[in-house]
């Protein structure tokens, strides 16, 4: 049987109030529209077309990547219009249609199967998904028969009292004979509160004609959660964030407390990895197995190997750490940065732009940016590459072995020599060759017995002040 899927993504969304078309709202950091098309993805069409409106050139561009064929409704007249919008996408399309919208971001590719299987099977014009809900407002409801098949829906806003009381609500996830949907569409009348053309209007409409239309419920109604406003977008986020947590936890990961843990839908992460509370994860991050993260460290797009420490309070984006890196607590590694094998980069220090070679240490309160540095350096505490001349950002290179000592600034471009040291404090503006030491101070000078004079004269001062009749007296 040949499957074709439609997504329909053009509404206004107004309840969301929001600049950003409904579709591109992320939840759990991928966009609502690519929730559903992962989905959909899995259950290989030969053709799947999103139909787009409101927010259309944001939404194309978000899209241009995908395999889908993208339809415009050029005003938004309902859902059903929406679905006729598409019509030569189907024309010649003789298979099962299956419409949903780009609003249902939490549905799970076996529910759209046995939404598929119950369809082909009772071989029915249209099968709805549905679901039971406590708290039906908003939705749709099921009108059943006395056999209790599908007769209607109705919408809640053209709902009467006896219908607002049903509990099983529509999905808005349907399959379709296509040609059977396309021609039932023909005859949809916006004779509705709302003057729009509902697609759930064809139901009636099959039924009358004598079709069969059958249902499936959803099993986890969570799944069918529709986004319309910001507190069902929070929501999803919170079901959605869940399900990643659990699926982590059973492949091996340990979380201290689940419920403080924030993980996006593209993180991975292997297995006997201990992420502390208050972790977030988010983007295209891979952490390795038997790493400790947290409590409170920020990663973002960001590769790390296995066996890291990233300590309480770090942040880290878009970089790669190697195995047993040590990092933090508290250091922020920016962009671009590649921490090789047992690096450590410690407490308050900021790096960016900056390769660290293997066994490197750069333990306390440095800035480094733009930097090349070797393997088994010493960056000693308080060092800060000066990279940028107020125009241009230049290179500071640190060779294999260097010892840089406390507090000394380098004055970037400039070349640290394989070896080389660095004494404490000092301004380097020039390259050290390998195995010197550069030494840039004024020499320390001693005032023997300075202390006691400055206190006697101290003293003199204070008692002149408390009591100046005795100066007077005294003169
Ligand atoms: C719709 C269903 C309702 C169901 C609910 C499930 C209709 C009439 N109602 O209501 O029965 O319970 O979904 O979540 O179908 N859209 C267009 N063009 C339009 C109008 C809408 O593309 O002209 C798209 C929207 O972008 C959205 C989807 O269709 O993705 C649903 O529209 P929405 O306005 O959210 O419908 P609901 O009121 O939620
Ligand atoms: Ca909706």
């Amino acid at each position: 049987m040949r499957l074709g899927c439609l997504i329909l993504a053009a509404g206004e969304g107004k309840r969301m109030k929001s600049a950003l078309p409904k579709p591109l709202h992320k939840i759990c950091g991928r966009p609502m529209i690519e929730h559903v098309l992962k989905v959909i993805t899995a259950l290989n069409p030969e053709i799947t077309g999103i139909v787009i409106g409101v927010g259309r050139e944001q939404l194309a561009e978000a899209l241009k990547e995908q395999e889908v064929t993208l339809v415009v409704q050029e005003q938004q007249r309902g859902t059903g219009h929406a679905v006729l919008a598409a019509k030569d996408l189907f024309a010649d399309f003789e298979g099962d249609l299956l419409v949903t919208c780009a609003d249902i971001p939490l549905v799970r590719a076996d529910t759209l199967q046995a939404l598929l299987k119950e369809h082909r099977l009772r071989q029915a014009a249209a099968t709805v998904l549905t679901a039971i809900y406590d708290n039906p407002a908003g939705y749709g409801r099921i009108v059943r028969d006395a056999q209790g098949f599908v007769q209607a829906i109705v919408e809640d806003k053209d709902a009467s009292h006896e219908i607002l009381a049903i509990r099983e609500i529509n999905a808005g996830i349907y399959c379709f004979r296509s040609p059977t949907l396309y021609e039932a569409l023909q005859h949809l009348q916006p004779n509705n509160v709302q003057g729009e053309y509902y697609l759930t209007d064809v139901i009636a409409y099959l039924r009358q004609r004598g079709q069969f239309v059958a249902a499936v419920i959803a099993e986890d109604s969570t799944e069918v959660l529709g986004i319309n406003d910001r507190v069902q977008l929070a929501q999803a986020e919170a079901i959605a964030g869940q399900r990643i947590r659990e699926a982590l936890m059973r492949a091996g990961v340990t979380m201290l407390d689940p419920a403080t843990t924030y993980i996006e839908a593209d993180v991975e992460i292997g297995p006997d990895t201990i992420l502390m509370p208050g972790t977030i994860l988010q983007g295209a991050t891979k952490i390795g197995s038997q790493c400790v993260v947290g409590p409170h460290v920020h990663i973002a797009n960001a590769v790390i190997g296995e066996g890291c420490q990233i300590r309480q309070g770090s942040i880290i984006s878009e970089s790669k750490i190697g195995n047993e890196v040590t990092i933090g607590p508290y250091a922020y590694v920016r962009p671009q940065c590649h921490i090789q094998d047992k690096a450590r980069i410690g407490a308050h220090t900021e790096i960016v732009r900056a390769r660290v070679g293997a066994g490197t240490k750069i333990s306390h309160f440095c800035y480094v940016g733009d930097s090349e540095i070797g393997a088994g350096c010493n960056i000693g505490a308080g060092v800060v590459t000066c990279n940028y001349d107020g125009f241009n950002k230049h290179q500071t290179i640190i060779e294999d072995g260097a010892f840089v000592g406390s507090d000394a600034i380098l004055v970037a471009p400039v070349i640290i020599g394989r070896g080389a040291y660095v004494a404490a404090g000092s301004v380097i503006t020039k390259n050290v060759a390998p195995d010197s030491l550069a030494i840039e101070r004024t020499e320390q000078k001693e005032l023997v017995g300075w202390t006691q004079r400055y206190r006697l004269k101290a003293q003199a001062q204070k008692r002149e002040a408390e009591h100046p009749q005795a100066k007077a007296y005294e003169e």
